[in-house]
């Protein structure tokens, strides 16, 4: 079949298995130069298939040693094989099939099935990996019991380690051991793992609600155990919560953690056996930011979720990823909202969401969050099926509100408890828990791209009255229909929220002072009216961003400046000044084209100096509203996106800011107590994000007592935020005179963190991200460096991601040399590591965005990478359909 275009699956085709795999020994003897494992699966046919069906097992890479059917070796004509299949004829109702392969981890680069990072062994099976270390159904619908031996050299692997209980264990000859594994719970094969290695572990035990114990293991390299405290930390907090929030307790006796350098994300679910990427789980104040102790918060919470949305309760088809995804990092959302701050948390999640997922929703990899096809599964772990499915849910959530919600999921998970399910058993138990009808708002699943809802207020002061007008404006699609909104909202006075009373229809009003309430717009264009309403008010609308839509409304600068000081909605304050920034930045865009140096709007610039003055905010919102929307968000925003222009226009304006603020970013600056020592709370995370961004305006002004402030907390920092942030902005800053210090700092920073790989990460990142003009020959130069691996996901992210989607105005540089350097190493990669390869095709896939300059070059970009032999389905289908 060589040469044959890869071909698409579909959800219609979907049909349950010929056979089921009630029980799976394996058994790995892992050697130097290559693995045998060994089979044995208990097939059971499919009362719905007929006799003589065929056995149809997946397998790729692999080496057929030998097969069995019920005792007798089969011979060639019993079966057939090619590159994806292996078929076995005659069957029975009940059948033992044993199966040999032989592979070699060694080299597998892809990172998916069984591999190497550096000198242990490990797996990564979803989705489809599986397949690369046996003969398998390899599909979430066969659920299995597995007993797994794993039999290695005793001194470079002391650890074996595989999913559920360790049931027995011993020594073998030639200074090897063994261990056997039973996993009690039937899963799919996509949450096997294995691992075999010297690591060292961390140990701490949780009792449950029922007042079970719990071992909890985190094993790591011996040199960072010193960075698995507040993993542990978060996983206890994770459980406790689950069992609080959804009465969800964990189900085996142990839950083990295993930290791995190379891997393609952020971490696995495997069943009591979590794998996760080092940057996930490790850290410690000294090596590791504000953000990176939020993002080990929140995957450790995220992959212990999956124990029951995910694992108890699995997919039927890939076609459901959003199952488990969508509603799992809902979960995690909630969690850390919890532990830290609720708005902050909202706030960057919105963020996320609005520059990203709406970005890849309005270009060629737009994809419903329940797909009706795909290539490559691997190509749907997108933001759409994670971040919007998490949308979905919470739009749910409002809509039925938290009682409700709660009895929706237990009902879920009482339902499906063992089996694998649809999105439709969710949302039929949300429904049948509450008694609603979900049909319309099954759209959010089959109806791909953001819906823009127009908005328009009208008061009338003799009626005392207020009509809300939306309309929604749906995705291109011609036979879409309207979706079913929940607008949370309110009506906003002089001096506060007003009380609202809706005239004729439903709607929950939520508060005690009814000043907040939820309506449901379902219909394509409605009307809202509000009575009693004693003032002309700006009505605050999506408040916690209720919906994941565009909103239109025409706000005046004075409406915007009331919503970001006084609404009770913290969402609606930070989007209010988004807003402003935004018109103000466009407005500046607009005038770069007639003289260097236009005016920034007073009326933002004060009110930005009135949130610096007022000791009673929370430093937290502060700090948000003091950053500026990213070049991405308004790239996303734009038409046509004029790279420089808006870098330009977004810099002139931050060093505007710079400028007439100087006095209050040196009083906050200096106000902050520089000595405290680093705690990863919520209050002390916005203290430093608040003095942190203090320092980056203080850096763009022309003030020379910036400079030695930043240099002093680059030297005295003693925790990774504040010495990054300062780090960044020597490194980012376009000062003439900071070359000699730039490159003191770069080399000083490499000297000093040379034996963090995860810090070394960072560095990469930061030069990757610097907006000068000899960025990409500095990139390229770093590719070369001892410390670069282009065979490890994270060392590609943080440098050549960083640079390509990070560093807009280098990577479009007008030449096209950013564009040829990235399709350069997709090629490369698209041997060695098709997933990564397909991720960072992301920003090529845009072309439609960009003049026609720039588009011709990212075609033609895209037209040498759709020529080369070889081609993966994983580039193939990012490829073709970008160009498509
Ligand atoms: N299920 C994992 C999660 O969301 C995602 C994941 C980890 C993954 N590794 C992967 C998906 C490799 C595809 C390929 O937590
Ligand atoms: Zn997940």
């Amino acid at each position: 079949m060589k040469d044959a275009q890869p071909k698409a699956i579909y959800l219609k085709d979907y049909r349950q298995p010929d056979y089921w795999i009630n029980k799976t020994h394996l058994s790995f003897d892992l050697e130097e130069e290559f693995t045998i494992v060994s089979s044995s699966l208990e097939l059971t046919r499919n009362a719905n298939a007929a006799e003589n069906t065929p056995l149809v097992l997946h397998g790729q890479e692999l080496e057929l040693v030998s097969l069995h059917l019920n005792d007798k070796e089969l011979t060639a004509d019993d079966y057939s094989v090619d590159d994806e299949t292996l078929v076995i004829h005659s069957l029975q109702q009940q059948n033992t099939l044993r199966c040999v392969t032989k592979i070699k981890p060694q080299d597998n680069t892809s990172l998916e099935g069984l591999y190497r990072s550096r000198t242990m062994y490990c797996t990564q099976c979803e989705a489809e990996g599986f397949r690369k270390i046996t003969y398998y159904l390899d599909r979430p619908d066969v659920m299995s019991e597995f007993i797994t031996k794993i039999s290695a050299d005793k001194k470079r692997y002391p650890l074996l380690l595989s999913n559920g209980n360790l049931i027995e264990s011993g020594e073998l000859d030639a200074g090897r051991h063994y261990a056997v594994w039973h996993d009690p719970f039937k899963k799919p094969c996509y949450l096997f793992a294995l691992v075999a290695g010297d690591l060292a572990c961390v140990e701490d035990s949780y009792t449950t609600m029922s007042g079970r114990d719990i071992v909890l293991r985190i094993f790591v390299e011996e040199k960072d155990l010193d960075k698995c405290d507040h993993a542990m930390t978060s996983l206890k907090n994770s459980m406790k919560w689950d069992e609080d929030v959804y009465g969800r307790e964990y189900d085996l006796d142990i839950f083990m953690v295993v930290a791995v350098d190379d891997f393609n994300m952020g971490a696995m679910e495997n069943k009591g056996l979590n794998i996760f990427n080092t940057s996930c789980v490790l850290a410690k104040p000294e090596t590791t930011t504000d953000a990176g102790f939020q993002r080990v918060e929140g995957v450790v919470a995220h992959e212990y979720f999956h124990n029951w949305s995910g694992n108890r309760v699995t997919c039927r088809d890939w076609f459901q990823l959003s199952l488990k995804e969508g509603f799992t990092v809902f979960r995690d959302q909630e969690f850390s909202a919890d532990m830290g701050s609720r708005t902050v948390k909202r706030v960057e999640d919105v963020s996320l969401l609005r520059t990203m997922q709406f970005a890849e929703d309005a270009g060629p990899m737009s994809h419903q969050v329940q797909p009706d096809s795909f290539i490559e599964i691997s190509n749907f772990y997108t933001l759409t099926i994670y971040e919007k499915g998490s949308e979905i849910v919470r739009m749910i959530h409002t809509l039925l509100g938290p009682e409700l919600f709660r009895k929706g999921s237990d009902l879920y998970f009482q339902r499906n408890d063992g089996k694998a399910a649809t999105i439709d058993d969710f949302i039929s138990a949300m429904a049948d828990a509450s008694g609603r009808d979900f049909s319309q708002f099954m759209h959010w699943y089959k109806q791909a791209g953001t819906p823009v809802v127009k908005a328009r207020g009208q008061y009338n002061e003799n009626d005392q009255t207020y009509t809300l007008e939306l309309e929604q404006k749906l995705p291109s699609s011609a036979s879409a229909k309207p979706f079913h909104i929940p607008v949370a909202m309110g009506l906003l006075g002089e001096a506060g929220s007003l009380p609202l009373k809706l005239q004729g229809q439903q709607t929950n009003i939520e508060t005690e002072d009814n000043t907040h309430c939820v309506v449901e717009f379902t219909d394509t264009k409605q009307r809202f009216i509000f009575e009693g309403v004693k003032e002309e008010p700006v009505p605050a609308l999506l408040r916690g961003f209720s919906a994941p839509v565009k909103l239109q409304y025409n706000h005046t600068r004075d409406d915007l400046v009331r919503l970001m000081t006084q609404d009770d909605d913290g969402f609606c304050r930070w989007d209010a000044s988004q807003q402003f920034a935004v018109q103000v930045i466009h407005e500046v865009m607009a005038a770069l084209v007639l003289e260097p140096a236009p005016k920034v709007d007073e009326r933002f610039i004060n009110a930005l100096r009135g949130l610096l003055a007022d000791s009673s905010l929370d430093p937290a919102m502060v700090a948000l509203m003091l950053q500026l929307p990213s070049e991405a968000y308004l790239a996303e925003l734009a038409v046509t996106v004029d790279v420089d222009s808006i870098h330009h226009a977004r810099k002139r304006v931050e060093r505007k800011i710079a400028q007439a603020l100087h006095d209050d970013f040196m009083r906050v600056y200096c106000d902050y107590d520089h000595d405290r020592p680093y705690r990863a709370t919520a209050d002390d995370i916005a203290r430093r994000s608040l003095k942190n961004i203090a320092l980056h305006y203080l850096m763009l002004g022309t003030d020379k007592e910036a400079i030695s402030l930043c240099e002093r907390q680059w030297l005295n920092a003693t925790n990774m935020t504040d010495e990054l942030s300062a780090f960044s902005a020597i490194v980012h800053s376009t000062k003439s005179s900071l070359e000699e210090l730039k490159t003191k700092a770069i080399n000083d920073f490499y000297h000093k963190w040379r034996h963090e790989a995860l810090v070394i990460n960072h560095w990469f990142s930061v030069q990757a991200s610097a907006p000068g003009s000899n960025t990409l020959m500095r990139v390229k130069e770093l590719m070369e460096h001892s410390a670069f691996d282009i065979k490890n996901p994270n060392k590609l992210r943080s440098l050549i991601g960083s640079f390509t989607m990070r560093n807009p105005i280098n990577f479009h540089n007008a030449k096209g040399e950013g564009y040829s350097f990235l399709a350069d190493r997709i090629i490369y990669l698209n041997t060695t590591n098709p997933q990564i390869a397909a991720r960072l095709l992301t920003p090529l896939t845009k072309w439609k965005r960009y003049d026609e300059n720039r588009q011709n070059l990212m075609k033609a970009e895209l037209e040498r990478i759709k020529v080369q032999p070889k081609l993966s389905k994983d580039v193939y289908e990012v490829v073709t359909k970008s160009l498509g």
